[in-house]
Order: structure tokens, then sequence, then C-alpha cells
């Protein structure tokens, strides 16, 4: 019997990416997925497909309990809610809680590589949200998403424009993975049935250090670029210059200080295994960028 599949967050990059890899499957019904999000009039283009959409807010219990309604498979994409410490954990919690009450058969949730000992200050959110799905005692998949190659042009648009990237990032290395490719790894993951219990890493397939970013951004846009390695307190402050919000500025140093540390230094084969698909490799990636890292 067929299984209803459900992704929130459908409205966002990912979100969008895991649909229409389980549209283009053609191994599930359109009528047996349901989209959620905060603005259903944005999933229009869903519906018209077939798709049932539904509205969805972590912050409104009520609405979680109505739209998860029926779905056997329910995949939690983590929300972008930073700006208040404790709200995407409770977001999340509530997410849970509401799958739980629906019945559901199967939980999914996007996490971050080794939760348990980063200094990201986002990492507990993460920890603790697998901790809550194991706790309900459902069959869960956690599917622990690298950093995305898409996060670089963060930084290496401004930085091929100045010739200078400035990162604290050190000698660490680690291995970005296309957001295509964890959508990919997460819609078969979705629609595999599977009632085992699981986590996954889903990284790319090489590390790389700054400086071998760089160089690889370099010879693709054909300008020079160099890294000038800082610490993490210059970092900060050249963000600060730079007009971020103080509630990111810690977050992004973090990210640097994740990499030096060797927290984010690991290699799977987890999403090329769970996909059954080739993964981009982050060279291939920015020369399909070129026009991005140009500006
Ligand atoms: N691994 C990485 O490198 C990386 C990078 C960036 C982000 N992330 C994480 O991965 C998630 C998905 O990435 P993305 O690229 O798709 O990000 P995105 O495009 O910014 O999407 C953010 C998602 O959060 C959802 N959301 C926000 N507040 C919500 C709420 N109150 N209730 C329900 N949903 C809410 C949004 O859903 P609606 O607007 O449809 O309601 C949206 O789909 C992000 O939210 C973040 O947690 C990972």
């Amino acid at each position: 019997m067929s299984q209803t599949l459900l992704v929130t967050g459908a409205t966002g990059k990912l979100g969008r990416l895991v649909l229409d890899e389980l549209l283009a499957s053609g191994k599930v019904a359109p009528s047996d997925i349901i989209a959620t999000s905060r603005d259903t009039d944005k999933l229009a283009g869903y519906a018209a497909k077939g798709v049932q959409t539904r509205a969805a807010d972590f912050d409104d219990a009520a609405s979680l309990d109505a739209a998860f309604k029926g779905a056997d498979r329910i995949l939690i994409i983590s929300t972008d809610a930073l700006d208040q410490p404790g709200k995407r954990l409770r977001q999340h919690l509530a997410a849970v809680a509401a799958a739980q009450k629906a019945g559901a058969k199967h939980i999914l949730y996007t996490s971050m590589p080794n939760p348990e000992t980063s200094v990201i200050p986002f990492a507990p959110d993460h920890l603790g949200t697998e901790n809550a799905i194991k706790a309900t005692g459902i069959a869960y998949t956690i599917l622990r998403n690298g950093w995305y190659m898409e996060n670089l042009f963060m930084a290496l648009p401004h930085a091929l424009s100045e010739g200078k990237w400035y990162s604290a990032s050190g000698a660490g290395k680690l291995a970005h993975i296309a957001r295509t490719d964890i959508a990919k790894a997460t819609a078969s993951a979705l629609a595999s049935g599977s009632s085992e219990s699981a986590t996954y890493t889903l990284t790319g397939e090489k590390t790389h250090t700054a400086d071998e970013v760089a160089v690889l951004a370099s010879k693709v846009a054909g300008k020079p670029l160099e890294v000038i390695h800082v610490t993490d307190e210059q970092l900060a402050g050249g963000l600060k210059a730079a007009g971020l919000p103080d509630f990111i500025i810690p977050v992004v140093v973090s990210f640097d200080t994740n990499t030096r540390k060797g927290l984010i230094d690991l290699v799977t084969a987890d999403a090329g295994r769970l996909s059954g698909q080739k993964l981009t490799a982050l060279d291939d990636f920015l020369a399909a960028s070129k026009a991005v890292l140009l500006g």
C-alpha cells in the first residue's frame, strides 16, 4: 500500500528540490505527497501538479495537527530561526510532537554533522531535535547534512571582486556537498518505505581547505584570490564592519572555528548510497556557477 509522504518547509530551497525529486522519480503519486508551508499560496505550482498543500507553522501547534493528519512519513526540515536563542528547538519539538500525535510511522529530519562536539551555537538545536525524535519511539532517519556548496556564495563573489578572502578556518578541511545532492538523498530516504532507524551524514566526496577552494574558484573566475588567514576576533570585527547583524556574527565565525578545529573534517559515502547517484564535485559545481562567482 502506498504511503503518504509529507515535506515541511516546502517553499524553501531544499524543500522544493526534495519535492521536485519525488515528482521526477515517478515512483510516488503526486496525490500521495503533502507539501506544507506557512504560506500555501507559494505552493500553487505544486498544487497544480496534484500535490496536497497544507498550511503549517512550527510556531502554531494547531496548524501542525491539521497539516500532519494522515501523513505516514514526515520530513521535518529544520527552520532558519536563528535570531532568538531557543526558538528553533521549540519549533522543532512542536513539529516532532505533532508528528507523534498524527500517528506518523517514520520521521526524517535535517540535522548537521557531529552536533555532539560542534562549537556552532545552533548545534544544540539539532542534537535536541534528534534526541526528541528518538524519544518518540517512532522509526527515524536523521540526515546530518554537511555544508552546502551554495554556502560559498555568501563569501566567494565578494572575495573574488576584492582578490582577498578573509578566513579563520586555517588549514581545517570540510567536504561541501551540493544542495541538490542532499535533496536527492533526502527524497530517496523519504520514499524508501524503510522502517529501519538510521543516522546518515551527508557530505561531498572530498575535503578542501579554504586555500584549496580559493585555487578552484580563482581558476573558474579567471581572477586572483588570496586567502587572508585571520583570527576569530579579526573575522568578527570584519563582519561587523561589513554590517552583518550582531546575532549572526558569532554563528558565521563559529563555522570557521569548527572547521579549523577539524570538527567537520569527514567524508562519508552516505549521500550517494541513499540516492544511488554520483555526487557533484566542487570544481564542477564552481564551474557551473561562474556567473554567480563573478557577481
Ligand atoms: N547544511 C547547510 O549548509 C545549511 C545551510 C543553510 C540552511 N540549512 C538548514 O537547512 C534548512 C533548509 O535549507 P534551505 O536551503 O531550504 O533554507 P531556506 O530556503 O532558507 O528555507 C528555510 C525553511 O525554513 C522554514 N521555516 C521557517 N520558519 C518556519 C516555521 N515557523 N514553521 C515552519 N517552517 C518554517 C521555511 O518554510 P516555509 O517558508 O515554507 O514555511 C523554509 O522552508 C534551513 O532552514 C536550515 O535549517 C542548512
